[in-house]
């Protein structure tokens, strides 16, 4: 066991830890937050995607102890009460059909608008790997592209 401090939606953790558990189990067994989901567990999906030091990351494949002293965002912490923009256009435009991959979805989503605000759907397609068996692809294209009007 190892103490891993780092931050999760601005609140600050310290945890005793297997130092090799991946991110994604620690938020989901250790901290209770399941909104992260786990899909693959091998980075392909990208149903696990988090925030690391402001950036979408699997969190299936980072080690705790890569973590130590950085900052973390979870779907969790995307707004206080669902009502980023992004969130609200999900709802609005009914872009989930089972739900089960949109908050890696939405995560990856948030990060790419951060750094290109009117992303074309070439762009999109290209920063968005996140895989939905659902297929909502063009719904979350729409809803990329109405959050950047
Ligand atoms: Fe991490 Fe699939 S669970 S990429």
């Amino acid at each position: 066991m190892t103490t891993i401090k780092f931050t999760v939606n601005g609140q600050a953790q310290s945890l005793d830890i297997d130092p090799t558990t991946p991110l994604l189990w620690t938020l989901r067994d250790h901290l209770q937050m399941t909104g992260t989901k786990f899909g693959c567990g091998i980075g392909m999906c990208g149903a696990c995607t988090v925030h690391l030091n402001g950036n979408a990351t699997r969190s299936c494949l980072i080690p705790v102890q890569a973590v130590d002293g950085a900052d973390i965002a979870t779907i969790e912490g995307l707004s206080e009460s669902g009502d980023h923009i992004l969130q609200k256009l999900w709802v609005e435009l009914n872009v989930p059909q089972c739900g089960y991959c949109q908050s890696g979805v939405l995560m990856a989503a948030a990060d790419l608008l951060k750094r290109i605000p009117n992303p074309s759907d070439e762009e999109i397609d290209a920063n968005i790997s996140n895989i939905c068996r659902c297929g909502t692809y063009p719904r979350i294209r729409e809803g990329i592209r109405r959050a950047a009007q």
